[in-house]
């Protein structure tokens, strides 16, 4: 079958059609005729070799998450068919025309969402309902900082906050172009990374207080910074580092504070606890399903232009969401 990836590491246009093996279908997974895949940050790190602590297996083939049509049901699979829609979080890569996916981590998807909104959304959605829910614990009223706000996650965690009664929603933005589109997604008050000190603009935004949860995907002194303006008894999640770096933390800085620092990766719950998908499905399909939650898509390209995807997302130009379509 047809696939895109690499058989080196580098830049995006390392990413070229290959033919590799189609998957087995375990007895309880579903093979999956892929129509769409979501690209995101991971898939850029993927592919420059940022998560290969192990040594890289060739070819590398990104993506994780997938929209399709069930081919094929293993001997115990109960709760899908043949024919079906679903969106799934397969463990290998998703830039293929067919993988093969648990049947616990495979979800149908319902009739209102249109093609398009379920190939944009599993990735995300799935990742910001974690780490709203399960990670940062978010109560209603509380104030709530996301960085890199205008992307997939961006928009897609200040929906979701919202939806759940979240206070002051803050989101930065790399540059001043992007601050509308997180204002279009439902965010109060928009800092730009540009002016610097985004820690003393929080406090200034919330009246001295800070905030009560910050999402950290940009990792390296932001984490640090983030510090510095979150509340007594505040969550600061890193999940992710875009900035090519991470922080080293005085533990100092939460003892007294009773503040805590948490991780988050959804490949390793994937892995490790593949029951936090079933726990959150029910919401995020119900939030697609009544059109609550909508993934802006800035761009779509056939598989087979995954390396124009990556550069257009490593330009940092685009708001929203780039897909692949098979
Ligand atoms: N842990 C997990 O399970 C998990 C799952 C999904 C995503 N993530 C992380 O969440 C983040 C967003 O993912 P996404 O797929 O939705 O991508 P995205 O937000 O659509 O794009 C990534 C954004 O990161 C910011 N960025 C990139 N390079 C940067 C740099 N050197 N310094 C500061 N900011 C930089 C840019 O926003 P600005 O231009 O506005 O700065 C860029 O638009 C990524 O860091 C990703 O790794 C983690």
């Amino acid at each position: 079958m047809r696939a895109v990836g690499c058989m080196e590491l580098g830049a995006p246009s390392v990413l070229r059609p290959l033919e590799i093996d189609r998957p087995a279908c375990g007895e309880r997974q579903v093979l999956i005729r892929t129509e769409g895949v979501s690209v995101n940050y991971a898939d850029l790190q993927t592919r420059r070799g940022a998560y290969h602590a192990g040594g890289t297996q060739f070819p590398v083939i990104p993506g994780l998450d997938v929209t399709g049509t069930v081919e094929e049901v293993g001997v115990q699979v109960r709760t899908l068919r043949p024919g079906q829609r679903v969106i799934a979080f397969p463990h290998t890569g998703s830039y293929a025309d067919f993988v093969a996916a648990d049947e616990d981590l495979t979800f149908p998807v319902p009739e209102s969402v249109s093609l398009e909104q379920a190939i944009a959304c599993p990735l995300v959605t799935f990742t910001s309902r974690m780490l709203l829910e399960k990670v940062a614990r978010l109560s209603p009223g509380e104030t709530l900082v996301i960085h890199a706000a205008s992307g997939g996650i961006g928009t897609t965690v200040i929906q979701m906050a919202r939806l759940m009664g979240a206070g002051t929603i803050i989101g930065t933005v790399g540059s001043r172009g992007k601050t509308q589109a997180a204002l279009d997604a439902g965010a109060d008050r928009v800092v730009c990374l540009e002016d610097g000190g985004f820690s003393e603009q929080v406090l200034a935004q919330t009246g001295g207080r800070g905030a009560d949860v910050i999402l950290d995907s940009l990792g390296g002194t932001y984490t640090n910074e983030g510090l510095s303006c979150l509340v007594p008894y505040g969550r600061l999640v890193v999940f992710g580092n875009a900035s090519r770096s991470y922080s080293e933390l005085n533990t100092s800085a939460l003892h007294a504070s009773c503040r805590s620092v948490l991780g988050f990766s959804i490949g390793s719950t994937r892995k490790l606890r593949p029951a936090w998908f079933q726990d959150v499905a029910p919401a995020v399909l119900e939030d697609l399903a009544l059109g609550r939650i909508r993934i802006p898509v800035a761009a779509r390209f056939p598989l087979e232009e995954a390396a124009r995807a990556h550069a257009l997302l490593e330009e940092r130009r685009i708001t929203g969401k780039v897909i692949l379509t098979v």
